[in-house]
């Protein structure tokens, strides 16, 4: 427990360092990379929260959905930055930087679905919530499936 403790704060204080300095440089690629995996690891945490409610193995509170919702709509906007060139490596596919457009839009496509979670999440609607999961699931999974190693 006390690793994980100090593991977490090692992590926000990273990333909390990191996003004041929005697309500032890595002084070294794998910082690059550790970035963009725990902003990734701490948006699928939350996202993974929400997963849980629309499959019906937690309880809906449309508050936890809410914040967990807020969380993933934040978080989401992060990892990009990190996939600068010079940063290959990870678990990243050369595709990311061979077919960056390709990329960047689905990067995009990921953003915009997930500001649509959000929005169905802070309204509270279940079933527009499970709607708006499906396609920001979707989204991960297609870019996923052609710039992520399996
Ligand atoms: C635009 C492409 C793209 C989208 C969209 C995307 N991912 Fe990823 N994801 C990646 C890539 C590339 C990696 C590998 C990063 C690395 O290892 O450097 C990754 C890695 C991850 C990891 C592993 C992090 C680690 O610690 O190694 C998780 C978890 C993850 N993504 C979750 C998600 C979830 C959840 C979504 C949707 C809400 C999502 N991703 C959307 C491209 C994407």
């Amino acid at each position: 427990m006390k690793f994980k403790r100090i593991f977490l704060m090692t992590l926000i204080s990273t990333l909390l360092a990191s996003a004041g300095l929005a697309f500032a440089q890595f002084k070294k690629p794998e910082d690059a990379i550790k970035y963009r995996q725990s902003a990734l690891t701490v948006m699928a945490n939350s996202f993974g929260k929400i997963g849980a409610v629309v499959k019906g193995e937690a309880p809906f509170n449309k508050d936890e959905v809410a914040k967990n919702a807020a969380v993933v709509a934040t978080l989401s906007t992060l990892p990009w930055q990190a996939f600068g060139p010079g940063t290959e490596g990870g678990n990243a596919l050369p595709a990311v930087w061979t077919d960056n457009a390709k990329f960047k839009s689905a990067s995009e496509k990921m953003q915009l679905a997930v500001v649509d979670l959000n929005k169905a999440a802070q309204s509270g609607d279940l079933e527009n919530i499970k709607k708006a999961f499906g396609a920001a699931g979707a989204s991960c999974k297609g870019c996923h499936d052609d710039f992520k190693k399996k």
